[in-house]
């Protein structure tokens, strides 16, 4: 037997040498969800470990976030008022540009501070977007929404803002706007190929989501690798700084190809489902969690993602690099 390739397996060491893949503290971000009308913060029950924060608990995270040198953190608001066009989301007391501003007062410029920009946390209906007479996400209306949002956490001080709502466009709208008001150095990331996907089940109670019905006539069909692939090269046309995939396991292939063929950096939402159905499956005690969390983060990276959204951001930062 000339080829035995069991030799660079036989012992930490070796494997450790031999590594091809590495994840640093510096490429997990931490998905920050924070609440109005809540005077501590609230457990998520689908979401084991996860909470609704309170503005006033956010320098303590904060505190966290640079003690473990992750790379930031996106920030989702939960207002108490939800209405037909999301008024919230771009007002400036609203909820979540208060985060925003509340984080930069605490950190500036020491770790990356993202705002998820989205309409689906603000509006009654639950939809990314606003409705046309007849019900239906009306793509130019909510682009209009989407610009007025994007200045609103670009005023708060958002460094990057995330668009997660896959209309059509809404790059080249939200960085048109970013630059007429002279925001030219807001970083845009992109969830470009976003799958509607039932694995974003726990993040609806996350948001105290309202919506009844599906997100299938804008987020892209799971069968689909060739709109991934669409959607990303348009944003990055449209001047997407960082394109995103999501959900991530069971969307390693469209990671894959992105990765390969991105000019940009190319980040992966490890989203709650993922989340719950670990957690899930550990506190059954089915499976090892901590040994089963960094194998799906590294296998994640082995995939191709330059960065990672992860819910275990905070608490795997320094494993990562154990053997
Ligand atoms: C939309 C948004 C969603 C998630 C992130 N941004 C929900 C959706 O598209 O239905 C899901 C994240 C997760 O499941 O962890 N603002």
């Amino acid at each position: 037997m000339h080829i035995r390739p069991r030799r660079l397996r036989n012992s930490i060491s070796i494997r450790r040498a031999v590594a091809e893949t590495n994840l640093s503290p510096r490429q997990l971000v931490l998905p920050v969800f924070v609440a109005e009308g809540i005077s501590e913060p609230k457990p998520i029950s689908a979401m084991p470990g996860v909470v609704q924060h309170t503005l006033a608990t956010l320098p303590a995270l904060l505190d966290e976030v640079l003690a473990t040198g992750i790379g930031g953190i996106m920030l989702f608001g939960v207002p108490t008022t939800k209405d037909a066009t999301g008024s919230q989301a771009d007002a400036p007391d609203g909820i979540l540009n208060q985060a925003i501003a509340t984080c930069l007062n605490h950190v500036g410029n020491q770790t990356l501070i993202m705002a998820d920009l989205c309409l689906d946390e603000f509006t009654d209906h639950g939809h990314c977007g606003v409705l046309d007479a007849h019900g239906a996400v009306d793509n130019d209306a909510t682009l209009e929404r989407y610009a007025a949002m994007a200045l609103a956490q670009a005023r708060a001080g958002a460094h990057i803002l995330g668009l997660s709502g896959m209309m059509d466009g809404q790059v080249a709208t939200v960085r048109q706007a970013l630059d007429n008001a002279g925001f030219n150095n807001t970083l845009i990331l992109s969830y470009s190929a976003k799958y509607a996907s039932s694995f974003y089940g726990p993040f609806r109670e996350a948001v105290d989501s309202t919506l009844e019905g599906d997100r299938r006539t804008y987020q892209i069909d799971p069968r689909n690798l060739k709109a991934g692939l669409l959607e990303t090269q348009l944003d990055i046309e449209q001047g997407a700084d960082i394109v995103m995939v999501k959900p991530a396991l069971a969307y390693l292939d469209v990671l894959h190809q992105v990765s390969e063929t991105s000019p940009v950096p190319v980040a992966a939402y490890q989203v709650s489902g993922e989340y719950s159905m670990i957690e899930a499956a550990s506190q059954n005690g089915w499976i090892d969690r901590d040994a089963t969390i960094v194998e799906s983060l590294r296998c994640i990276a082995r995939a191709g993602a330059d960065l990672i959204f992860t819910y275990w951001a905070l608490e795997f930062a320094d494993r990562l690099q154990q053997d």
